[in-house]
């Protein structure tokens, strides 16, 4: 079998283990390897794009050497940082044709949330985010919420919106959750969850609940696959695949 050669970084995880059966079970796509912490990624076994699904702390180094040996990325790990952004797109400078994508959700039902959400937080004065996953997840709040979150307050900032309207004046415990762009986010971290989401936006007498589920990994697969498919056509960093999908 021939076609894209794909290696994934961090393929002994819950993520990782999935892409690579997906790429597997893919007609046009050969997995030709499988690096997790300690190995040595070296040329990624000859991979045309790697899949980065690993650690915070670990991606950032990762994607550059990916960058620096001329490889393709398809990035899902979460918390990445502006500063991490903007690092990477210094390395990308110095590797023209590479292209690389880092995108907090690859389940197309969650990409469409996002959107919808930024499209409707205008029109509502309150809105908050709630985001529930497994309790093995290592950071709060989800990268899908943080941007979810991001967009939601860039849409209110740009449509003159005044801030969410809040009496709190005592929280010592932090029970109003976190503020990501003036939008509260809270995290649920429960035994049975995969990764779900809901914006609830509100208006006098009124409110819009949008939610996403995603019950099973395999709901990440046709987003990591169409973007291993695309990511060479696409040089430079993209953030989201929104904006693979026209959406961005
Ligand atoms: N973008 C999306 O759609 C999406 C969906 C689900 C999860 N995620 C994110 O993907 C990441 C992985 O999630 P998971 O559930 O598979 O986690 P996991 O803990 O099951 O797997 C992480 C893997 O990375 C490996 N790893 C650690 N350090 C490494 C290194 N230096 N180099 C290579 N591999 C290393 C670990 O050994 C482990 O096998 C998390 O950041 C999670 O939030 C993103």
């Amino acid at each position: 079998m021939s076609g894209t050669k794909v290696a994934v970084v961090g393929a002994a995880g819950r993520m990782g283990r999935a892409v690579c059966a997906a790429v597997e079970a893919a007609d046009d796509l050969e997995l030709v390897g499988r690096f997790d912490a300690g190995d040595d990624l070296g040329d990624l076994s000859g991979a045309d794009v790697a899949v980065e699904f690993s650690v915070p702390d670990a991606s950032p180094a990762n994607v550059a050497h990916c960058v620096a040996q001329g490889v393709h990325v398809v990035v899902g790990t979460t918390g990445w940082t502006d500063e991490g952004l903007d690092t990477l797109r210094g390395q990308l400078a110095q590797a023209p044709g590479v292209g690389v994508l880092v995108a907090p959700n690859f389940a197309v039902g969650a990409v469409l949330l996002m959107d919808f959400a930024r499209r409707a937080a205008p029109f509502f004065e309150s809105v908050e985010v709630v985001e529930l996953h497994h309790p093995d997840k290592v950071d709060a709040p989800s990268g899908t919420a943080a941007r979810t979150a991001e967009l939601v307050g860039a849409a209110r900032d740009a449509a003159g919106c005044d801030p969410v309207p809040d009496a709190t004046t005592h929280d010592p415990d932090g029970a109003r959750g976190a503020r990501v762009h003036g939008v509260p986010v809270h995290s649920v971290r429960l035994r049975g969850l995969v990764a779900h989401q809901e914006v609830l936006l509100g208006g006098p007498g009124e409110m819009l609940t949008l939610r996403h589920d995603s019950f099973d990994r395999a709901s990440f697969m046709t987003g990591v696959l169409a973007a291993v498919r695309e990511v060479g056509s696409r040089p430079g960093l993209t953030v989201g695949l929104e904006r693979y999908l026209g959406l961005g």
